[in-house]
């Protein structure tokens, strides 16, 4: 069965967040289980991109409105990332650093999904699936069954999975120019509230659509920034899969960017040892609990809240708790932890960026890792901590609530709260303190999460049923 799966991030080619996890790994697994799974990306002017060879498998010129574009196929040669990867270089559009941000971005992602479409129907190529993930692929289910064009794709199914419901990627009809023929009559499935949104055409064109967590599937109806009607409408569409993660990329035995590697027979020292390098690098207390976050500044990560909550928390317990925080985003957030940890230097360090080795320290060092997300789709940092031994302190949201049972129950493992406020965070910093004062209970927690399976396997496995069940639709 031959999947194309449409991304604009994919690990280690580019990442901004765990789209780029998945996209990078997921395809690994079907691989591995017998399905020719790549992955097509925008080209982006980066490291990974320098230092690996790459083939031109086509060239081809399309339009963009009235723009002629003449855009490169371009093929990894050797599939060292265990499935094929493929690079859609557009002269001027698609030869650029960042993977956002850019003023002219619609432009960029509608002719990222043309040159896809135009490349596979003018090879002549008929895959099984085309898997689009997120709005920058969001119009693809549209022109491939409503355009002239693409007729020879018509009944190809279409998967489209949601990572983050609250970008749609809407634009003005004003760009429908940019869009290859259309059946005009049909412009109502590119519709939503007005604008063209290619979230929701995705939603209403593709055949089956997932969520990457049970949990966030059932909140999209009540809670999906405006689009909550259309997934009530749809719900018969969708379907709900645990993200998994990378267990080869994400091993404390083997992990080559711990300074320390460490099993679950052997976690509590070697967590200690990680510990204490990383809290030499940025002057903290190993002795103490540390409490840490890593993420996008940004409030559906709840980070405008840790300023007020870490502060207070210091306040009411003194010295007795540290924290680390890993991220970028927002300009004020930034700001406020930077002033926080100026004023409280000895328990409070910030590292405002983007640092992928650090990130991997940071679980395997941390005693706990605090997520107050406002919403979280499936949310990976949490599995990563589980992975490490690392206890997740999670608002009970999204895939937070589907991978985190609190310790209460007799098989927890995590702290759980339930608002995204000042007063919870607080709340479970406070259970986190005592918890970490339980030397015995945090070693049975740390080896119960090494030996929990948040694996790829059986989520992959999910995937490929469904896609089985969309051949006989044919
Ligand atoms: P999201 O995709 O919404 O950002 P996820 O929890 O799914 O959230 O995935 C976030 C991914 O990005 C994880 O791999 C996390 O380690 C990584 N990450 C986020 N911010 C940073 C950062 N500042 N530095 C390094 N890694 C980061
Ligand atoms: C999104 C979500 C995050 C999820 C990730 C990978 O960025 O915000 O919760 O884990 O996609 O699916």
């Amino acid at each position: 069965m031959r999947i194309f799966h449409l991304s604009a991030e994919c690990y280690p080619v580019a990442k901004i967040g765990g789209l780029a996890d998945v996209v990078g790994a997921l395809p690994k697994y079907q691989t591995q289980a017998g399905l020719q799974a790549a992955v097509v990306m925008p080209y982006y002017n980066r490291k990974f991109v320098h230092d690996n060879v790459f083939d031109t498998v086509f060239q081809g010129a399309t339009l963009l409105g009235t723009r002629r574009l003449y855009f490169e196929i371009l093929k990894e040669t050797t599939n060292k990332l265990g499935f094929e990867l493929y690079l859609i270089k557009i002269p001027g559009l698609l030869d650029r650093e960042n993977i956002y941000g850019y003023p002219d971005e619609k432009e960029q992602f509608i002719a990222f999904q043309i040159a896809f479409l135009d490349w596979i129907n003018w090879s002549g190529q008929t895959p099984d699936i085309v898997h689009c993930h997120d709005h920058h692929s969001g119009l693809v289910p549209f022109l491939m069954y409503h355009s002239s064009l693409y007729k020879r794709l018509a009944n190809v199914p279409t998967v489209f999975t949601i990572h983050n419901g609250q970008y749609h990627g809407a634009f003005g009809w004003e760009k429908l120019d940019y869009l290859p023929e259309i059946d005009f009559y049909k412009t109502g499935l590119l519709d939503w509230n007005g604008g063209i949104n290619p979230l929701a055409s995705a939603v209403k064109c593709c055949w089956r659509f997932t969520t990457v967590s049970p949990n966030y599937l059932q909140e999209l109806s009540y809670s999906s920034n405006g689009l909550e009607y259309l997934f009530y409408i749809e719900r018969h569409k969708g379907l709900g899969i645990l993200n998994g993660i990378d267990t080869e990329v994400w091993n404390a035995e083997t992990d080559p960017m711990l300074p320390e590697h460490y099993d679950a027979a052997g976690v509590t020292k070697g967590k200690q040892k990680n510990k204490e390098a990383l809290c030499a690098r940025f002057n903290l207390d190993p002795k103490k609990p540390l409490i840490t976050f890593i993420g996008r500044l940004v409030s559906e990560k709840g980070s405008d809240l840790l300023p007020a909550a870490i502060e207070r928390s210091l306040r009411l317990h003194g010295d007795k708790v540290n924290f680390l925080l890993l991220g970028a985003g927002d300009a004020l957030t930034e700001a406020a932890l930077m002033q926080l940890k100026d004023t409280y230097p000895a328990n409070c360090n910030v590292f405002v960026g983007y640092d992928e080795a650090l990130a991997h320290q940071i679980y395997a060092g941390a005693d706990f890792l605090l997520m107050p997300s406002r919403v979280e789709p499936c949310g990976l940092n949490q599995l990563y901590a589980i992975r490490y031994g690392t206890v997740p302190m999670v608002r009970t949201t999204g895939g937070l609530k589907d991978t985190v049972i609190d310790v209460a129950d007799e098989d927890g493992y995590g702290i759980r709260f339930d608002e995204a406020s000042v007063d919870d965070i607080c709340t479970a910093v406070s259970r986190a303190i005592t918890l970490y004062s339980d030397t015995k209970k945090m070693q049975l927690l740390r080896k119960r999460m090494m030996g929990l399976d948040f694996s790829w396997d059986r989520s992959a496995k999910e995937y490929i049923d469904l896609y089985e069940s969309l051949k006989p639709q044919l």
